[in-house]
């Protein structure tokens, strides 16, 4: 009996399953390389969702889609804004880009998350609204930047 319940439960969670796979923060960070591109390179890393088909996105991506704006923000706050604080001319300045680069990568996937949400139903007008905007001057500081070196900084989390 415990194992035929097992065997529901594990073949339930194979066909529910979500899309994205755990990985470290390294591994999704965009931070390096140059300036001007952040929103295709963060849009590449969320590229296994289907964005035709938002309402039968599972619980699991939305909760990765969360966890990746929770190490973004640890990122930002332990390793961006300390090295930025210790840096000084261009290594600031490509220090900043880096940091501006994980903000896009950090609200792109708020956005996603929220488009999620509001394929299955749930009213986020506002906070789509809010986020929206920030991740709209956030893409236009990076274009800003576009060209000039931008520096990723490594930084030990991992998503769910
Ligand atoms: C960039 O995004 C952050 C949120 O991470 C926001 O607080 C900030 O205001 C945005 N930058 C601009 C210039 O709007
Ligand atoms: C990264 O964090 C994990 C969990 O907190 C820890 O076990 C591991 O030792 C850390 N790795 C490095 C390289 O600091």
């Amino acid at each position: 009996m415990r194992f035929s319940i097992a065997l529901i439960a594990a073949s339930a969670a194979a066909v529910h399953a979500g899309v994205f796979t755990q990985k470290t923060y390294n591994a999704i960070s965009i931070s390096g390389g140059v300036a001007g591109n952040a929103e295709n390179e963060a849009l590449a890393v969320f590229s296994a969702l289907d964005q035709n088909n938002l309402a039968s996105a599972d619980k699991a991506d939305i909760d990765f889609l969360k966890s990746v704006n929770r190490i973004c923000n640890d990122a930002e706050d332990k390793a961006f804004n300390t090295a930025i604080d210790a840096a000084s001319g261009d290594a600031a300045d490509a220090l900043q880009r880096g940091k501006i680069k994980n903000k896009v990568l950090k609200l792109e996937a708020t956005i996603l998350r929220l488009k999620i949400q509001q394929a299955q139903g749930v009213d986020v007008a506002k906070d789509m609204a809010a986020e929206l905007k920030k991740l709209n001057n956030n893409i236009s500081q990076d274009e800003a930047q576009a060209g000039k070196p931008s520096t990723s900084l490594s930084f030990n989390a991992s998503t769910s």
